[in-house]
């Protein structure tokens, strides 16, 4: 069943959801033919897809490019796009004109936006359009420098406070989900308790409605220490490594291509060949 922004909003307190992230066709449809519920064509692709250090060089256009690739790839899931930095932070004329080419060209059916009370007109205006938006609170990566690192946020008790205040203020506006990202876990359990919409935790424990995780971080494809909040559920690094060293020796010791892989043609072709 095709999964909507309408039902993965009323799936609150029915079950958990799944969201990953998907960057590409050929990811995206391998999950496709999965029970995730939810696609995020996140603007992480800035680092896991492209090599930037943070995900403020993401572009529209990246967006737009990437965003296509996984709706010709999925069709069941819900497609939600990022909306990149700097592309909503200045009006919500700005934000809605953004979002709805995200829609059309893009293909997505949904845009998260990181922030707060403070973009709660751009989501109005949003929503009037008819484009659900999905909220994103806590540690959003495209205030990176303001925040001053990737952190947990929100444990202090302003900042608690001001995380609840600003998820009531997003679904007052009429997002139909928020992501909590690096949050205390029993903060993220009083947000999901106190909102109607459904909220969707990385690194916010297991009482959220629920879970979204970056694919390369959960199949163990990025070197170097990862966030606590990561389980790897498969090491596709290391079986993605072994297969490419298998492929070079393959190649080095004449084992590949094999008979079968080869193209045969006939005979008298080649003998008439001058
Ligand atoms: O860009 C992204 O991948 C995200 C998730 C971490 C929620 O926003």
């Amino acid at each position: 069943m095709k999964t909507t922004a309408v039902s993965f909003r009323a799936a609150k307190g029915q079950r958990k959801l799944s969201m990953l992230t998907a960057y590409d066709y050929t990811t995206a449809r391998l999950m496709d033919a999965c029970q995730i519920d939810a696609l995020l064509v996140g603007d992480s692709l800035g680092m896991v897809m492209l090599g930037y250090a943070d995900t403020l060089s993401v572009t529209m256009e990246d967006m737009i490019h990437h965003c296509a690739a996984v709706a010709r790839g999925a069709s069941r899931p819900l497609i939600v796009c990022d909306m990149p930095f700097m592309s909503y932070h200045l009006s919500p004329e700005q934000a809605c004109a953004n979002a709805g080419r995200l829609l059309k060209e893009g293909r997505a059916q949904a845009v998260k936006l990181e922030g707060g009370a403070d973009f709660a007109e751009h989501i109005r205006l949003m929503v009037r359009a008819s484009i659900p938006v999905m909220g994103h609170l806590g540690l959003t990566p495209q205030s990176i420098n303001a925040l001053g690192g990737f952190k947990v946020q929100g444990k202090a008790p302003e900042a608690a406070q001001k995380l609840l205040d600003d998820a009531r203020a997003l679904e007052a506006a009429g997002v139909f989900s928020i992501v909590l990202e690096c949050v205390p876990a029993p903060l993220a359990r009083l947000v999901s308790q106190r909102v109607n919409v459904p909220t969707i935790g990385i690194g916010a424990g297991p009482d959220c409605d629920g879970q979204v995780l970056v694919w390369q971080d959960m199949l163990g494809m990025v070197s170097g220490l990862s966030p606590k909040f990561v389980r790897h559920f498969a090491e596709g690094g290391e079986t993605m490594q072994q297969a490419f060293n298998a492929y070079a020796q393959a190649v080095q010791n004449g084992t590949f291509p094999a008979p079968e892989h080869c193209y045969g043609m006939d005979e008298e072709v080649l003998e008439k060949l001058r």
